[in-house]
């Protein structure tokens, strides 16, 4: 199998497996109030990852890597949705281009469609400067996202199996890259453990890619004789993952992913201290099954439920969204005891 051909597999097998809805952030409510002073003119959705300012506090996340002419396709229509909606988006793995330069192209619509937005860069932690730096003049990319995807390796009958020097050579792209280095999980998430090691070599964000939407592990038991089925359900889940990261209380902005699926589900993590929220799956089911333009609307109806909660809540910037009370229940309030996180 092909590169490309794996990758179409893993589309194909995301839209049957689908969300999980087990990103815990079902165990938090909002506290109620009635008294909000705020006003659904005066509300700003803007929010801010170091120099790089987003529209909206949302962005696409990373889905389209591996080459060939359907994903070009996919680049395209991603692209002129994040221009159309002011959004920022991240392409897929660009290994595939930087390995066969006949794949660039894949890419490098991205950039024709949407010449001025954000875009940022995608490569796996095996990345070398070098290849990193081609990542990104191949976009212009605003910003390099570095996935990290053990489980999803191991899982796969020929991925890596030595995960040795990770953070060392991430390292080394945060200081010779000119573009913020954003780490990110891909759906297994990152614990407090992990965002130290990454704060310690001053990444620009963290991205904490939980558990509990898009399961890396069961795509790739989908694909698998032998199932590893010991790992559908690991990983920490999207809302305890960013609590594990936000209450560091560094610098380092955080990026909320994994499982989002709508704008209770974002409010919900701007709240818990995330700087902004990815969204692959949904994005990427309703614009295979229903095309651009229902993409597009669903991303409007986004943003306008987000200013709809932001008024209820009363917060009219997401710094103030940050600092709203909220309740935590069930199982994430239990792990959060047992983490000492509570
Ligand atoms: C992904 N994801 C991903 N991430 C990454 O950093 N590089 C990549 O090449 C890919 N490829 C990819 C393909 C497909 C089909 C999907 C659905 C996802 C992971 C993605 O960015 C995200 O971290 C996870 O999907 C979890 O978020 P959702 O899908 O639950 O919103």
């Amino acid at each position: 199998m092909t590169r490309a051909e794996r990758k179409l597999d893993h589309i194909k097998h995301a839209l049957s497996t689908g969300q999980s809805r087990a990103t815990w952030l079902d165990d938090i409510r909002f506290v109620h109030q009635a008294l909000p002073d705020s006003s659904w003119d005066k509300v700003s959705l803007q929010t801010q990852i170091g120099e790089l300012v987003f529209g909206s506090p949302f962005f696409i996340n990373a889905m389209t890597g591996g080459g060939g002419a359907k994903t070009t396709e996919l680049n395209s229509q991603l692209a002129r949705i994040s221009r159309e909606m002011n959004i920022p988006m991240a392409v897929g793995s660009q290994m595939a281009a930087i390995k066969n330069p006949e794949e660039i192209a894949t890419y490098a619509v991205v950039r024709k469609e949407n010449p001025n937005g954000l875009i940022f860069a995608n490569l796996g932690s095996e990345a070398t400067v070098d290849q990193a730096k081609r990542a990104v003049d191949m976009l212009e990319a605003n910003a390099l996202q570095i996935h990290l995807n053990v489980i999803q390796e191991l899982t796969m009958p020929e991925g890596d199996r030595d995960f040795r020097g990770a953070l060392t050579r991430i390292e080394q792209l945060v200081n010779e890259l000119n573009v913020p280095v954003i780490v990110k999980e891909t759906g297994f998430g990152v614990s407090r453990e992990a965002a130290l090691k990454l704060q310690s070599i001053n990444v620009a964000a963290i991205d904490v890619g939980g558990f509990g939407g898009t399961n890396f592990a069961a795509i790739e038991n989908e694909r698998r004789h032998r199932k590893l089925t010991f790992f559908n359900d690991w990983g920490v889940p999207t809302a305890a993952a960013l609590i594990e990261t936000t209450t560091l209380n560094s610098k380092i902005p955080v990026l909320a992913s994994g499982g989002i699926q709508h704008a209770l589900d974002m409010v919900k993590c701007l709240s818990l201290g995330a700087s902004a929220v990815g969204i692959a799956g949904v994005v990427l089911k309703t614009l295979v099954e229903e095309g651009e333009q229902a993409t597009i609307d669903l991303i409007h109806e986004m943003n306008e439920d987000l200013t709809m909660l932001m008024v209820s809540l009363g917060a009219n910037t997401i710094q103030e969204l940050q600092q709203v009370p909220l309740i935590i229940s069930g199982e994430l309030h239990h792990y959060l005891t047992l983490r000492g996180l509570d």
